[in-house]
C-alpha cells in the first residue's frame, strides 16, 4: 500500500488551519515527534479485542465525553466526574441491559472542531471561527483566532496528565465495585432517577457480599476492583495526529499513540479525501460519522477502505441523523448493510443531528435525542442489525445546555444558567443518567 505517515499531504483536506508561521509549525512537529506516545499499542489492541465482542453481539459500546475540551476548565473535579459519570453509566447498562460494556471517553485529546462555518460574526464583526484550543482560542478576539502551533504542545501536556489520573481513578481504587454508592454525583436530585440508582447499587453490595463469602473477592477477582476506560477523539488536525504516530516495536506495526480509538467526522469523510487515507493506515479502532445524506453505498465503500480485512473491532459506524430523518433514511440503510455481511460496529450519536438554536444558544431538546437513540433501536431490531453502541457529549457537571429531562427538566429561558460548553451542547450527569436507564431496557431488548 502506498501509504506513509505524511501521504495525506497529497490528497485534498478540508476543516484544516492556516499557520501564519510555518517555520514555528515545523519547530513544534519536530518536537511534538519526540515527545513519548500517550497510549501504548498494546492497550490499542486491548480496545480492539474489547470492541469486537460489540460486533459479536456480545457487549455494548458507551462512548462519551465533552464536545470540546478546554484548556480553562481543565482540572480534577471535571476528569473526576466525568470518570464518575461513566462509570455509572456503565454499571446501569451492565446491570439492566445485562450486558459486559466497552467505555471510551471523548477525553484526553478531544480538543479539534470542525466548523460550519469558517467565520463567526457577533454584532457586526466577523472573526476566523474558534476551531478548539488546540488551535485557536474561545475568545472573540482577533488576536485568540489565530492558529498558534504552541497550543499543540499544551494538547498533548493536557491529555498526558488527563490519562495519569485516569489511569490512577481505573485501577487504583475509585472504580471498585464495592463504591458503587460513591459513584453518585453529589447534585443528583433526591427523585426516582437516584432512587433507581440506588436500588442498582444496593443489589451490587448484596451480591459482592455473597460472592464474597463464596470465596470470590477483590483480591482474587481484580475485576471487581479495576477498570478499562479507553479514549478517543476526532482525528480532524492531521499534522498533530502525524506527529505522534509510531511504529509498534513489537509488532512493526503503525499506531496513531495520541489515543485508543480515533474518529472521523461527518465533515471530513471523503472517501479520497485526507483524513480517510490517514487512518486507513494506522491500526488503531477507528469510528466514522454517519449523517442523513450517507447511503448505504458510502459506508460500504468507507469499510472497504478503513477495513479492507473486515477485521471485527476495526470500525465503529457512528449514525448521526436526527430524530426525523433516521426514521425515514436508516431503514432502507440497514437492510442494504444486512447482506453485506460486514463486521462493523454500529452505534448512534443522537447529539448531532439534533442540534438547534433558542435565542443565542445552541441546545438540543432531550426528547428528540430519546427519539433517536429509540428509532436507531427500533430500526436496527427490525433490520436484523445490532444496536451496539451510543456516543454522547456529555458532562459530569450540572450545566444547563440541552433542554429538558424528567429529572433535570432545563427550561429555555434557563439555559444561561450554567451554559459553559466552548462547542455543543452537553447532556448533564442527571439527563446522561436517565438517558442510560432508557438506553439499558433497549439494549436489553436488542439482545434478546
Ligand atoms: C463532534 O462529534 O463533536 C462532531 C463535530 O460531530 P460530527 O462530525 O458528527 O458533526
Ligand atoms: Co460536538
Amino acid at each position: 500500500m502506498n501509504w506513509k505517515k505524511d501521504s495525506w499531504k497529497n490528497y485534498p483536506i478540508k476543516q484544516q488551519p492556516v499557520y501564519p508561521n510555518e517555520k514555528e509549525l515545523n519547530k513544534t512537529l519536530a518536537k511534538l515527534e519526540k515527545l513519548p506516545p500517550l497510549v501504548f499499542a498494546g492497550e490499542i489492541r486491548n480496545l480492539q479485542k474489547n470492541l469486537a465482542r460489540v460486533t459479536r453481539k456480545e457487549a455494548f459500546l458507551l462512548q462519551g465525553g465533552d464536545c470540546a475540551e478546554s484548556f480553562e476548565n481543565f482540572g480534577a473535579v471535571n476528569i473526576r466526574d466525568m470518570f464518575k459519570l461513566l462509570l455509572q453509566m456503565a454499571i446501569v447498562l451492565t446491570f439492566a441491559g445485562g450486558c459486559p460494556v466497552v467505555k471510551i471517553g471523548r477525553i484526553a485529546g478531544q480538543f479539534a472542531k470542525p466548523r460550519s462555518s469558517d467565520f463567526e460574526e457577533v454584532n457586526g464583526v466577523s472573526l476566523p471561527s474558534y476551531r478548539g484550543d488546540i488551535i485557536n482560542g474561545f475568545e472573540f478576539d482577533e488576536k485568540a483566532r489565530v492558529p498558534s502551533p504552541k497550543r499543540m504542545i499544551e494538547a498533548y501536556y493536557q491529555s498526558a496528565t488527563t490519562l495519569n489520573l485516569l489511569r490512577g481513578f481505573a485501577k487504583g481504587g475509585l472504580a471498585d465495585l464495592h463504591e458503587v454508592h460513591r459513584w453518585n454525583l453529589g447534585f443528583l436530585k433526591k427523585s426516582k432517577l437516584q432512587k433507581q440508582y440506588t436500588d442498582i447499587s444496593e443489589k451490587i453490595s448484596e451480591t459482592l457480599a455473597f460472592m464474597e463469602a463464596c470465596g470470590i473477592n477483590t483480591g482474587n477477582v481484580p475485576s471487581l476492583k479495576e477498570v478499562s476506560i479507553y479514549t478517543s477523539h476526532e482525528a480532524l488536525l492531521l499534522p498533530y495526529e502525524e506527529a505522534l504516530t509510531r511504529v509498534d516495536s513489537l509488532r512493526n506495526e503503525i499506531y496513531d499513540c495520541s489515543a485508543h480509538m480515533l474518529w472521523i467526522g461527518e465533515r471530513t469523510r471523503e472517501i479520497d479525501g485526507a483524513h480517510v487515507h490517514f487512518l486507513s493506515g494506522v491500526k488503531n479502532p477507528l469510528g466514522v460519522k454517519i449523517g442523513p445524506s450517507a447511503s448505504a453505498s458510502d459506508i460500504i465503500a468507507l469499510s472497504n477502505a478503513l477495513n479492507p480485512s473486515n477485521e471485527e473491532g476495526r470500525l465503529n459506524i457512528i449514525i448521526r441523523m436526527g430524530a426525523e430523518k433516521i426514521e425515514q433514511n436508516l431503514p432502507k440503510i440497514f437492510k442494504e448493510l444486512r447482506s453485506e455481511g460486514l463486521n462493523l460496529i454500529y452505534s448512534i450519536d443522537p447529539m448531532h443531528g439534533n442540534t438547534v438554536k433558542a435565542g443565542n444558544y445552541k441546545t438540543r431538546e432531550f426528547d428528540n435525542i430519546i427519539k433517536e437513540v429509540r428509532a436507531f433501536f427500533e430500526v436496527g431490531i427490525a433490520e436484523g442489525i445490532y444496536p451496539g453502541g451510543v456516543h454522547l457529549e456529555m458532562t459530569g457537571q450540572d450545566v444547563t445546555e440541552c433542554t429538558g429531562g424528567i429529572v433535570s427538566n432545563v427550561k429555555t429561558e434557563n439555559l444561561q444558567k450554567r451554559y459553559e460548553t466552548q462547542c455543543d451542547p452537553r447532556l448533564n450527569a442527571d439527563q446522561a443518567l436517565e438517558l442510560a436507564f432508557l438506553i439499558a431496557d433497549l439494549v436489553k431488548k436488542a439482545r434478546a
